[in-house]
């Protein structure tokens, strides 16, 4: 984990800081009584630019693994997403420096229902996200030897994924080497 304020972290990228505010409005317009689950809630920029901005009513509960940010919960977001109920919740945050794969895969392992908005925004260096690779190669990718020289697209990889889950529709972008998008497990 890279600590927030090292030289390596950027929180919320400027570039796409518009986008990632404009996809969490319009997630809350699809609900009545929004409950939000903020897995990697940091300094919550995004979700206080969003209740600035709208007249919105919602309840969050946050989570980051760093204790400085003062969250709700102080752990690693997957272990509270394994361990705990999530049916209360009908948005669940995963704004993630690395990949939100591993996360959105146990959330549809625990049968969740409802809106997801996510970040993907570090290239995969080397090798494929693996959950990824594993849908898109099939069986055979365990068996390939040079895996590092494999399709690294990872909007490609992610959207054939995602949508091999039953979602339907991906809100906002998901190209070769960023991903900023919503979408929901029905
Ligand atoms: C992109 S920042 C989040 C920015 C935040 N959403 C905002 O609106 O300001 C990513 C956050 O994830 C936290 N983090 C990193 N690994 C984590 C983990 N495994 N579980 C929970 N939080 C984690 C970091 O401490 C950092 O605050």
């Amino acid at each position: 984990m890279i600590r927030a304020g090292s030289s390596k972290a950027t929180n919320n990228d400027d570039a796409f800081l518009k986008l990632k505010i404009d996809l969490r409005i319009d997630l809350l317009k699809n609900i009545e009584k929004p409950k939000i689950l903020d897995c990697f809630a940091g300094d919550s920029v995004l979700w206080k630019t969003v209740e600035k901005k709208t007249r919105i009513q919602f309840e969050r509960i946050t989570i980051d693994a760093d204790e400085r940010y003062k969250t709700d919960y102080t752990m690693d977001a997957l272990k509270y997403i394994q361990k705990n109920e999530l049916n209360d919740f009908n948005i669940i945050d995963l704004d993630t420096w690395g990949s939100p794969v591993k996360y959105i895969d146990a959330l549809i392992k625990k049968k969740y229902k409802g809106f997801v908005v996510c970040t993907y925004c570090s290239p995969v260096s080397l090798n494929p996200d693996k959950i990824l690779a594993l849908n898109y190669y099939g069986e055979i990718y365990n068996t390939i030897k040079k895996k590092s020289l494999l399709c690294k697209d990872i909007g490609l990889l992610f959207r054939q994924w995602i949508l091999s889950k039953g979602v339907t529709e991906i809100k906002g972008i998901t190209t070769k080497k960023k991903i900023y998008c919503s979408f929901e497990i029905k």
